[in-house]
């Protein structure tokens, strides 16, 4: 069978599988005429999980798992090194199940990147009975800072041979929260995190929650995809209708946001980020920090991404007057 996260890769940087809508368009940041503020002087650093970072982004889990991986998150890595901002690597089950490709997410612990975030699907700890040693290899595998258990149950019901017993999920989390060797958090893969189950997840001994909302890169979307390339013509189909399921972004954050703050949880926005006035926009929603995935594959020059990124959220921290992130905690925010 085909390496089902290369398949992944592949269809992300090869076919149109975002949300029909980006719910980042929804908000509008106040305008400052008189900013009164040198821009030079704007400071975009944050500490998170005790780590500093010169601007609150991540690059999200994406890969690893086969051999190509090790070439895209070692780019990625670099680029999250020179930047000085977060980096996740992809589900590490492969990494764990086998060592030959262990190295496709080890490849990161070359560089000096101040925040190294592993990945663990819910589904996979289910799945196993020493899910805290599991954990405890991915996070040693990238030397890791904290670890993220994933929650992808969209992708599991359109995946054709997915995972759809979703049973003592939140008992599982609850056991590696409270014995992993590093801190945990919980992330979302394009369909969101409500309130109630915010509200679950702060019985367990989590740090942060990853809202990884709707709005960017659909996973329905690209199980469709796989779907149709084995002529799944009902698991296609369902894809279809599900494209645009899932909880928007920043309505995650409106929704959640409040809760964390008084948990001391850190709340990361990923879901549809596509420049620094959308991580300026999460951030006045309450996120403390923003995850970019897709964003880092479809384009031409990673650098030049990343350039746009950090002087697009220096601008609009400008335009409302900002000197830094607490600043732009306040900022007005309009939503027509
Ligand atoms: C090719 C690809 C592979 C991904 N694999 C994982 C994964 O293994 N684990 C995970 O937690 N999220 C994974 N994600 C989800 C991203 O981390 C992110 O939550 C999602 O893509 C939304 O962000 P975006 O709209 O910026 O792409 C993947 C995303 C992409 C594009």
């Amino acid at each position: 069978m085909k390496n089902r996260k290369k398949e992944h890769l592949e269809i992300v940087l090869g076919e149109e599988v975002s949300h029909s809508y980006n719910y980042w368009d929804d908000f509008i940041l106040l305008h400052n005429a008189l900013p009164e503020i040198n821009m030079d002087e704007i400071d975009t650093s944050i500490e998170i999980f005790g780590k500093k970072l010169s601007s609150p982004l991540i690059i999200a889990g994406m890969t690893g798992g086969f051999k190509e991986a090790k070439v895209i998150n070692e780019k990625l890595a670099e680029v999250a090194a020179k930047y000085s901002i977060g980096m996740g690597v992809g589900s590490q089950r492969a990494g764990i199940e086998d060592k030959s490709v262990k190295e496709s997410y080890s490849v990161i612990k070359n560089h000096d990147i101040p925040l190294k975030i592993a990945n663990i699907g819910a589904p996979q700890l289910l799945e196993w009975n020493d899910a805290i040693e599991k954990a405890n290899e991915a996070i040693e595998m990238i030397d890791a800072d904290i670890l993220a258990i994933h929650l992808n149950f969209l992708q599991e019901v359109i995946q054709p041979e997915g995972e759809r017993d979703a049973k003592g999920c939140l008992e599982k989390i609850k056991e590696v929260a409270a014995s992993a060797s590093k801190p945990v958090i919980v992330k979302e893969t394009g369909a969101g995190i409500s309130r109630q189950v915010a509200e679950k997840l702060l019985d367990t001994d989590i740090v942060g929650i990853d809202v990884g909302g709707a709005g960017g890169t659909s996973f329905a979307a690209v199980e469709a995809y796989r779907a149709k390339k084995i002529g799944d013509n009902v698991q296609e189909e369902l894809g279809k209708i599900f494209w645009d399921w899932g909880i928007p972004t920043p309505y995650c954050l409106i929704e959640i946001a409040d809760l964390c703050e008084e948990a001391g949880l850190t709340l990361i926005a990923t879901g549809g980020i596509r420049h620094g006035l959308d991580v300026a926009k999460a951030i006045a929603l309450g996120a403390d920090c923003a995850g970019i995935a897709s964003a880092c594959l479809t384009c031409n020059s990673i650098d030049e991404k990343m350039e746009v990124f950090m002087k697009s959220l220096k601008a609009t921290l400008f335009l409302t007057g900002c000197k830094n992130l607490e600043e732009l905690k306040e900022v007005e925010i309009w939503s027509p």
